[in-house]
């Protein structure tokens, strides 16, 4: 038997799990990390950390698991997306990561659209500039810390950069890069225009693997630290929601799935790059060869009831206590309805000044209404990506739910309900690890495709469940007035972000 070990870099910790090639789990561990605010909007973290994370949990999982270090054949590495290291001519990190909820580049997002127009950028990288990809962050550096700009030498992903402490390699795959906007997207390559426009160097950049191709071998100092074998291959990879998809087996046309974590995404697979002209919706390679995906995003998903728990209920309170709540409160909160924009929100407003809100307080709501209408409102903003998808001509049959939001049975017959298609999971709960350590799998030869590799490694809960229509439309009628608050507040936002 062989295994691969998969290792999820996310925003709140990282997940380090080792399987066996038939995707069961042997060994798993993981570690928190913290994620600084120093400003309303703005977002770091510490790429040490995030590097300590990875060694502890391989460590450990190499050693408890009882696997001799030889059958560990290939990993593979998941990451938060779109954060931007910088490191300098002798490789150190020359400032905190500004990570993919940070919102601080609204300015440089208009840059980049003067000087590229909407359309070129829209041709060549899928999307419109966004505050939450890697470009404008980019741009922010060079615009506020000139000195740090200067010293840059190499630029990396979260989980590029782990693969570079781990190997020595720079190099990324086609997943995660679609999110630097520096991706030719429909071609897969760096794109030159991009490059120029951002005033850099084309050497600054890794090389660009598919997914699951080999990028190299974990380096001695790894070997020592860890227990793994020098010979142990490290493959791309991929940013985090595209190695879900493979954990989930979403990976032909007419799959789909959702997950809820600090963020929320609402991801379909397509065989070819399809764009909202618009930009509500991203459209990144994924992770199997030479094929697409579109994504709408719920930046404040998971964070939201977490900042909710953190804020509002006693120590000890866990998500079960909060969802058992929520449950003893009808369909639409007795009125109250919460929008979900604690970190701006991306699909479909593309508004980073947008700000959370809640709406329609009375004396008679307790605590427990609150629990529901976050839960209420992140599912509404999931519901928006997918009606943006359904207005593609993207329309799944079914959805399958994964991330911590996922776990939770209530939640999900709250998306299916609102969503109005049957919903389920797959086996295993480890979306992200499980991915990469299917694209491991196929890096090590074990299996012949990503397709193949998923047949045998990903299977699914007979937990399906079916939307009530009653409570879909009572659902539906609080989503209008749900939409219709945005609409009033967009510009009450902007002056907000003005004082
Ligand atoms: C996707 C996105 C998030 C992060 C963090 O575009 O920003 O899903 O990958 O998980």
């Amino acid at each position: 038997m062989k295994y691969v070990l998969g290792i999820d870099l996310g925003t709140s910790a990282t997940k380090t799990v080792l399987f066996d090639e038939k995707g069961n789990v042997v060994c798993s561990s993981s570690r928190e990390y913290p994620l600084y605010q120093p400003k309303n909007g703005w977002a770091e973290q510490e790429p040490a950390d995030w590097y300590n994370a990875g060694v502890e949990t391989i460590t450990e999982v190499v050693k408890n698991s009882g696997v001799s270090k030889e059958d560990i054949v290939s990993l593979g590495i998941s990451g938060q997306m779109h954060g931007l290291v910088m490191l300098d001519e002798n490789c150190e990190v020359l400032r905190p990561s500004i990570i993919w909820c940070d919102q601080r580049t609204g300015n440089e997002c208009d840059e980049l659209t003067e000087k590229l127009t909407r359309e070129k950028l829209t041709e060549i990288t899928a999307n419109p500039a966004l505050t939450g990809f890697t470009a404008s962050k980019i741009l922010w550096v060079k615009n506020n810390e000139p000195e740090i700009f200067e010293r840059c030498r190499h630029i990396l992903l979260p989980k590029d950069y782990l693969r570079f402490k781990l190997t020595g390699d720079f190099a990324t795959e086609v997943s995660d890069a679609s999110g630097m906007q520096l991706l030719d997207v429909p071609n897969r390559c760096w794109s030159q225009v991009m490059i120029d426009a951002l005033g850099i160097k084309e050497e600054y950049l890794p090389k660009v693997y598919e997914s699951p191709e080999v990028t190299g071998r974990i380096n001695k100092e790894t070997a020592e630290k860890t227990g793994l074998s020098e010979e142990t291959l490290v493959v791309g990879g991929a940013g985090d929601n595209a190695a879900a998809a493979v954990g989930m087996g979403v990976v032909s046309e007419g799959k789909a799935f959702t997950t809820i974590g600090t963020s929320g995404v609402v991801f379909a697979h397509t065989d070819s790059p399809v764009i909202d002209k618009s930009g509500r919706v991203h459209t990144f390679c994924c992770a199997v060869p030479g094929k697409w995906h579109v994504m709408g995003v719920t930046q404040g998903a998971g964070l939201s009831l977490q900042w909710f728990r953190k804020q509002f209920c006693e120590e000890g309170t866990n998500y079960d206590i909060m969802t058992a709540e929520a449950d003893k409160i009808p369909v639409g909160c007795d009125r109250l309805i919460y929008l979900p924009y604690l970190m701006g929100e991306r699909t479909p407003h593309l508004d980073p000044d947008c700000r959370g809100v809640f709406f329609g307080i009375s004396a008679m709501h307790t605590r427990a209404h609150f629990i529901r209408a976050v839960l209420e409102g992140v599912s509404y903003s999931l519901y928006d990506c997918v009606c943006v998808l359904k207005e593609m001509g993207i329309s799944p049959a079914e959805m399958l739910v994964c991330g911590g939001g996922g776990k939770s049975a209530f939640w999900r017959q709250m998306l299916c309900d609102i969503f109005a298609v049957p919903v389920k999971t797959a086996l295993s709960s480890e979306g992200p690890a499980l991915g990469v350590a299917v694209l491991a799998a196929v890096g090590a030869g074990i299996y012949p495709s990503v397709e193949k590799a998923c047949e045998a490694m990903v299977s699914y809960n007979d937990n399906a469940v079916y939307s009530d229509s009653e409570k879909t439309a009572q659902y539906m009628k609080y989503h209008k007035i749900y939409k219709s608050l945005y609409a009033n507040l967009k510009d009450t936002y902007k002056d907000l972000a003005q004082v």
